[in-house]
């Protein structure tokens, strides 16, 4: 972009419409305006998108959308479909729209087909999944595989974790799902102590093959399997890899056979859709896993066709703008009302910070405005009981996505209306708010005295006026969740089009891994540590000395 986006036009209007809009309540719009609702939503791909509960008018959409059209939002939608490097300070193409297109096909990068090669580590796939369910893949000592254990860490547990968390209820009976992702050896000793090594399957998935936390996770789990399976020949029966890096999958023992490979044109927090998401579809099944796929990629036609004020990941991204350049948001909560999405804030927080926590342009000029705002959330209704006291009366404006499925589930299906009811309520109260007359009525009509009314009064005020969208699925299967995930994706995207930076690097992790080596060598050092400021020699001192008097516990 030549212009930064505070000079762009659309942006500058934007400013003085924020002045003119902030007169009227949202309470006051919906009472003026008996079609905001279908004015405001939307049905796409399985999920209604209510964003009528914004701080918006027509008006305010418009220029919502000039500001994406004088990004060239376009254009780079259009760079992104067809493999254009735009991912400049790595030089690589993002195409993770291509792990989802269904054409078998076509589209060049750097000499390679990538749809080819994506539909040829499907099928790849295809086979080890089946192989593994029908009992076939048999384990060192000749037994069928009844437990999966990921190992990954960010990109490469997140997405597979959530989505075969999300669609348990399409799990093949008997196969059971284990994750180790931190470092803290707790993880690993608690998955080891679940699973038997004669009929449990590993899955490494680093796009890197060199990331500490996976490694030293795998590294436990091979000597733990070889230990009590008593040979080394039992790793090809029980370890496979997922990487784009497979001189190190070879170094680490794991036979090519044994590896499934992806691309670097596949950022790791955009790679469940690859075979990184292998766990998944062992999980449900490859079926499954290409439903998933194919609702991702109804979502991508829909965000690559469908002009902006019409397009639901551009409609997310604006309207996530408009709070944090406009109206100084500097928090977003993701709240879903369906257990099986609890791992949806973690995703979503990865995929935003990750992809927008960034403060210079994709040129490497400082920026002059916000850009990504902190994503935080989890399950919306115990979050009622906890932190929503803030996101009605807090000081601060905190723009809210509220997630929730219709379906409701086989047994104590009553309570799906109840879950519901919470959820609708909330969104309700953050719009309207509650003004001195309601209270004062509510609490004359409670009996209490004028002397109570006053004190409590302002203690019972609820300004309002906060917004919320709406992302209703009918259902929560593996085609929905593709597209709701695909969303949120392109979303993060246009964000980054939008405030002219790179979504697809993350420089910013690099600088504490290398620090984490020097930190390392020091805790094994037997005398005491002095390179590094006192507080960290003071806290590598002390940790040493308490870790030579502590028991393990
Ligand atoms: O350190 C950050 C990061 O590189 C993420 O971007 C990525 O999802 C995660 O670590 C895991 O990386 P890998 O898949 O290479 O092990």
């Amino acid at each position: 972009m030549s212009k930064t986006p505070t000079t762009l036009p659309a942006w500058q209007a934007l400013k003085s419409h924020r002045r003119s809009i902030s007169r009227t309540p949202m309470r006051v719009m919906f009472e003026r305006d008996k079609q905001r609702f279908e004015r405001f939503s939307q049905q796409t791909c399985g999920i209604l998108f209510d964003y009528s509960k914004n701080i918006i008018t027509e008006r305010t959409l418009d220029l919502l959308a000039q500001l994406a059209s004088q990004s060239h939002l376009t254009v780079r939608i259009a760079a992104l479909f067809d493999g254009g490097k735009i991912n400049v300070t790595e030089h690589r193409a993002a195409l993770h729209v291509a792990l989802r297109d269904p054409k078998k096909a076509g589209l060049m990068v750097d000499g390679l087909d990538a749809r080819k090669a994506v539909h040829q580590v499907l099928k790849q796939m295809e086979t080890f999944v089946e192989t593994v369910h029908s009992g076939r893949w048999l384990g060192h000592s000749g037994k069928p595989i009844t437990d999966v254990v990921n190992i990954g860490i960010g990109g490469s547990d997140l997405g597979p974790a959530l989505v075969a968390s999300a669609l348990k209820p399409y799990a093949k009976p008997g196969m059971r799902m284990h994750y180790a992702y931190t470092i803290d050896p707790r993880a690993i000793n608690a998955v080891l102590e679940e699973v038997d090594p004669e009929t449990t399957l590993f899955v490494v998935v680093s796009k890197s093959f060199n990331t500490q936390e996976t490694l030293a996770n795998a590294n436990a789990a091979r000597t733990w399997l070889v230990a009590r399976l008593g040979s080394e020949q039992a790793v090809a029966k029980h370890f496979i890899a997922i990487s784009t890096n497979a001189a190190a999958v070879k170094q680490f023992g794991i036979a090519a056979a044994n590896m499934f490979g992806f691309w670097d044109w596949v950022g790791g927090r955009y790679s469940l859709w690859s075979a990184a998401g292998v766990s998944i579809a062992l999980s449900v099944g490859m079926g499954r896993f290409r439903e998933l796929l194919a609702g991702a990629h109804a979502m991508d036609e829909h965000f690559r066709t469908t002009p902006f004020k019409h397009n639901m990941p551009v409609l997310m991204a604006v309207l996530a703008l408009w709070y944090t350049n406009f109206f100084a948001a500097r928090t977003h909560a993701i709240l879903p009302y369906d257990l099986r999405l609890s791992r949806l804030d973690a995703f979503i927080q990865q995929l935003a910070m990750e992809s927008n926590g960034k403060s210079v342009t994709a040129q490497g000029h400082p920026v002059d405005y916000e850009t990504c705002p902190v994503y935080w959330g989890g399950l919306g209704n115990c979050g009622q009981h906890a932190y929503f006291q803030l996101l009605h009366q807090g000081t601060q404006l905190i723009p809210a996505d509220f997630v929730a499925v219709a379906s409701p589930p086989d047994a104590n299906a009553s309570m799906q209306d109840l879950l519901l009811a919470n959820c609708l309520a909330q969104m309700e109260a953050l719009m309207r708010g509650k003004t001195a007359y309601e209270a004062k009525s509510e609490m004359k009509a409670q009996g209490l005295s004028p002397t109570e009314i006053k004190a409590l009064l302002p203690h019972k005020l609820f300004p309002g006026n906060r917004p919320s969208n709406m992302l209703l699925l009918e259902r929560l299967d593996p085609h929905t969740l593709g597209a709701l995930l695909a969303a949120y994706e392109h979303k993060t995207f246009v964000e980054g089009m939008l405030w002219d930076i790179n979504p697809f690097d993350q420089w910013g992790v690099e600088y504490g891994k290398q620090l984490t080596k020097i930190v390392e060598k020091d805790l094994a050092n037997a005398t005491p540590s002095g390179d590094h400021d006192c507080s960290t020699n003071g806290l590598i001192n002390a940790y040493k000395y308490f870790r030579a008097q502590a028991k393990p516990a």
